[in-house]
């Protein structure tokens, strides 16, 4: 048997850099920004048992932690918030209280890093009494607007504090407008830039997450405020929302399970940068797979970050960003 000519595709990735020519982008380490727990006691750094290798870190401990890993290259960090000793309530105060440790990490790497790219998530169910992402009425429900206005009031005080950018996680209706405002009217519309979560599903890979911020809700679940996992129309609807309200870079989470709203997304607003935040769950499926004998970890890690980027995403939110610094 001869193959045909229109067969034979092979010839054109026999050789390393012949594969190399195949990806569209390859990854670098300036795609890669790792999320970290930051926590209210200062000198602690205590291991997450649900996210392997991740770790809750106090303020004092970072310069240890991100000075190795700014040497080999990282670039951008996302911080949230771990409080364990504040006192909740129905508003998340705590969320931008000025001596917190999201506020007090901003200010720290800011001063110990002045070349690394700072985010902060924001949202409230860390530091609400209730567990949930925003306000709530009597009975339980969102209340949108007051929501929106105390997300915009905590974004605004990381950006105050020095973040080079804020995201809301909290999914609440109108939050990047009333976050993008706030920024304008306070003199740093042009200096801190807004990520939005904006297609984040109502998903079973937060676990480990909730597990490590304590931000598990006390009742109920976040189904009215998160996407469901079906509703691709209705992730393409909040993506368009989220670039005419403000955003400056749009957001889909999680990754592997939602490739094709990723690729919806770079189609819908192919001019913004496009994060993929491949989450906690996801994170420690691949590494409990690994342990298992499943599959190799590099390998995995590689395959799943290389997907998210063949799909569209310019950028990768992921708890392997210290590995890839290392493997890239
Ligand atoms: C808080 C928030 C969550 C994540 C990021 N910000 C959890 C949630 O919405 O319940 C998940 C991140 C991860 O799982 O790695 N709104
Ligand atoms: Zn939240």
């Amino acid at each position: 048997m001869t193959l045909d000519i229109s067969s034979v595709l092979q010839g054109g990735y026999n050789h390393p850099l012949s594969r190399q020519w195949q990806s569209r982008r390859g990854l670098d380490k300036s795609m890669f920004m790792y999320p970290i727990f930051i926590t209210d006691d200062p000198t602690t750094c205590v291991e997450i048992s649900s996210l392997p290798g991740q770790c809750r870190w106090g303020v004092d401990r970072l310069e240890g932690f991100i000075g190795p890993l700014v040497k080999k290259g990282l670039k951008s960090v996302i911080l949230f918030g771990v409080p364990l000793t504040c006192e909740k309530d129905g508003r998340g105060n705590p969320a931008d209280d000025p001596q917190g440790p999201v506020i007090l990490a901003i200010r720290k790497l800011r001063e110990l890093f002045p070349t690394l790219f700072i985010a902060t998530d924001v949202c409230l169910c860390e530091y609400t009494s209730h567990g949930h992402c925003g306000i709530l009425h009597e009975d339980g429900t969102i209340n949108a607007v007051p929501s929106a206005e105390r997300i915009a009031e905590v974004a605004l005080a990381y950006a105050q504090a020095g973040a080079h950018c804020v995201a809301p996680s909290d999914m609440m209706d109108g939050r990047v407008k009333a976050i993008k405002r706030k920024l304008i009217d306070n003199g740093l519309g042009n200096k801190c830039l807004l990520m939005s979560y904006s297609a984040k599903f109502a998903s079973g890979l937060y676990g480990p997450f909730r597990d490590a911020a304590g931000s598990a809700p006390s009742f109920g679940d976040r189904k009215c405020y998160q996407l469901p996992p079906s509703a691709k129309g209705l992730a393409r609807r909040a993506i368009q929302r989220d670039t005419v309200e403000g955003a400056d870079i749009i957001m889909v989470k999680p990754a592997l399970p939602y490739l094709d709203v990723l690729a919806d997304a770079a189609q819908l607003a192919p001019d913004y940068p496009l994060a993929a935040y491949q989450v906690s769950g996801e994170y420690a499926m691949i590494v409990a797979g690994a342990r298992a004998g499943v599959y190799d970890l590099r390998v995995m890690a590689f395959e799943t970050t290389e997907s998210i980027v063949r799909a569209g995403a310019t950028l990768i939110l992921s708890y392997f960003t210290p590995q890839f610094l290392d493997w890239l």
